[in-house]
């Protein structure tokens, strides 16, 4: 392999890892509710700090509680079960 061949390898892989870090980062922040910007990892935070309603959620993060009437609420109840079972086993 020729210096010019292992250097475009070494650039096209640094480019794939910044890719690859955008892309964590970006699923780290997704976004459950739209309308009050409440990123998942917030929701999954006041699960594990107590919050194991979904009543007890939205008074917490504010989540489910915007203007629409609460759309993201379907996203929100399958991750407190998600939890809620995973805590069991
Ligand atoms: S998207 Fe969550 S209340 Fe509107």
């Amino acid at each position: 392999m020729s210096d010019q061949s292992k250097k475009q390898g070494i650039q096209a892989n640094t480019s794939q890892n910044k890719t690859f870090s955008k892309m964590n980062k970006k699923s780290q922040k997704e976004i459950i509710c739209f309308c009050n910007q409440i990123p998942k990892d917030e929701i999954v935070k006041a699960m594990q700090e107590g919050a194991c309603t979904l009543n007890e959620i939205y008074d917490k993060t504010t989540a489910g509680v915007g203007p629409c009437g609460g759309s993201c609420r379907r996203k929100i109840a399958p991750l407190l079960e998600e939890f809620l079972k995973s805590k069991k086993l």
